[in-house]
């Protein structure tokens, strides 16, 4: 009989999970852990790549042993990733020669303004989709190579290899047989053309970044490697990869132009279907490509928020004034109203559109009346204030304004949430069956690869929705909400934007 198993490799930027899909893309098994984070110093973010292929074996030998399949069972494997952090290792040993350095991190902001001020960005736009931030890959790598003692010069040896994290996997679990990545990870190192689609000479050589450590680039479906037998009893193949956010559009099945979808993680990514067109924005949102098969790729708009469930694990363990995160439910329902609070999560900085790295968090508004209640509301109400935003920049971009708003993540199980989120974007929100779309996702593109399944037609057909959140509210009630989130952003914005 064919094999129809999928496993899924979920590396997120704060937890790993590994799941397990039959041929109708139901979980039928699953693990999960949580991994240590670093804060060297304010504004950096470091994680320990050992710690992620730790908890990677673990957590996938968990899921195959929580769903019953045998590894010689599974059709393949399938890769998604938080994207940018950026690894640079051994190639002789695999071992890595420092920390990555995450996505959050802001170290690279002075690079930037460098780099912004000597008039790069029209070039990095043009060819990237990017806008410069120290967000993206490319100034993260330099620093490793100018601040790890001989790497620069073992990197233009060939000696080292750089990678986003599905790429480390990737080589460690092919035991170093296989340096890749797919183009949605490639797309957002600032290194990478995705009009060409390949490395980019000019901006290697303008972030000082050899070519020779970095990866291969392939479609998201596509058979990259074999897994060495021995670490998960037998050896299977790697058939898909695909950066978490653009993995989720596909496992939403936003395969048409004016599908969009968000996903609430740690931070919050909204992607916007624009079919075969890499629509140039005007309103400072990303062009990435969102999938390509077959060669044939299908770009996106992108907005990037950095923080939305961070700002509720903020809550909780830097505050101390919830203990569980479902708890913000609860606790924005029993107020009637934001009582004049504001909270700006910019504790990474602020993304789309402004991309001020040097902003920090806000919250405004306060009176001797406002309680945590307040704060968690706020908190929640934040992340669908920055959804509008980017909803009208896309819609200013010419990208239209979606239907609806699919959503997925943790935190798209909160209704409050939801319902508040569809009255402030004034379009409905359509919530899955299945909130783990970015696995889904993965597995949709493994699946493609080792013919699990046929096309994207009948991969729509395995979409359901759970719910559907209409608009509710007026333009009356609206408007003065918008206008004190806005004024709110304005005091937050730092002098350098
Ligand atoms: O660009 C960063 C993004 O990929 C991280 O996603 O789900 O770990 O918040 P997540």
């Amino acid at each position: 009989m064919a094999k129809t198993h999928i496993l899924v490799i979920d590396q997120g930027t704060t937890s790993t999970r590994s799941i397990v899909f039959d041929g109708e893309a139901r979980r039928v098994g699953i693990a999960q852990a949580e991994f240590r984070q670093h804060y060297p110093a304010p504004g950096w973010v470091e994680h320990d790549p050992d710690d992620i292929w730790r908890d990677v074996l673990a957590t996938a030998r968990a899921a195959l042993a929580d769903s019953g399949v045998a590894a010689h069972d599974l059709a393949a494997i399938g890769i998604t990733n938080q994207r940018e952090t950026a690894v640079v290792w051994d190639r002789a040993t695999g071992v890595p020669i420092h920390r990555a350095i995450v996505w959050q991190d802001r170290r690279g902001a002075g690079e930037c303004e460098r780099l912004r001020a000597d008039g790069a960005e029209p070039l990095i736009r043009a060819r990237t989709g990017l806008l410069i931030d120290p967000y993206f890959s490319a100034t993260k790598i330099a620093w490793l190579l100018d601040h790890v003692a001989g790497a620069r010069a073992r990197a233009e040896r060939g000696e080292l290899a750089f990678g986003t994290i599905d790429s480390f996997l990737l080589w460690r679990l092919t035991g170093g047989a296989v340096h890749a990545t797919d183009i949605t990870n490639a797309a957002r190192t600032m290194l990478f053309d995705i009009h060409r689609q390949q490395w980019d000479d000019d901006l290697c050589r303008l972030l000082r970044v050899p070519a020779a450590i970095l990866p291969q680039v392939h479609d998201n479906a596509h058979v990259y490697g074999t897994t060495l037998p021995d670490l998960l009893g037998a050896a299977v193949p790697v058939a898909g990869i695909a950066g978490d956010q653009q993995a989720a559009l596909f496992g939403q099945a936003c395969f048409a132009p004016g599908m969009a979808k968000s996903t609430y993680g740690t931070g919050c990514f909204m992607l916007l279907n624009t079919g075969a067109t890499a629509v140039a924005s005007h309103h400072r949102l990303l062009t990435t490509p969102a999938y390509r098969l077959g060669g044939e790729t299908v770009y996106a708009l992108e907005g990037s928020i950095f923080v939305a469930g961070a700002a509720v694990k903020w809550l909780r363990d830097g505050l101390g004034v919830i203990t569980h995160a479902s708890q913000t439910d609860d606790l924005a329902t029993r107020v009637p109203d934001n009582h004049g609070v504001y909270m700006v999560p910019a504790f990474a900085g602020l993304g789309a559109p402004h991309w001020d790295p040097h902003a920090r968090g806000a919250i405004y508004g306060l009176t001797l009346g406002a309680g945590a209640a307040h704060l968690a509301r706020a908190a929640l109400e934040a992340v669908a204030f920055q959804t509008m935003d980017l909803i009208g920049a896309m819609a200013a971009d010419g990208g239209g304004r979606p239907a609806t708003l699919r959503v997925d993540g943790g935190m798209a199980a909160n209704d409050w949430l939801c319902a508040f989120l569809a009255d402030m974007i004034d379009t409905p929100v359509e919530r899955p069956l299945d909130l783990e779309t970015t696995a889904r996702g993965a597995a949709f593109h493994a699946g493609l690869a080792t013919g699990v399944w046929s096309g994207l037609d009948q991969l729509s057909r395995l979409w359901s929705r759970e719910r559907r959140f209409t608009p509710a509210m007026n333009a009356a009630t609206r408007a003065p909400l918008a206008a004190g989130w806005h004024d709110a952003v304005r005091r937050t914005l730092s002098a350098h934007v």
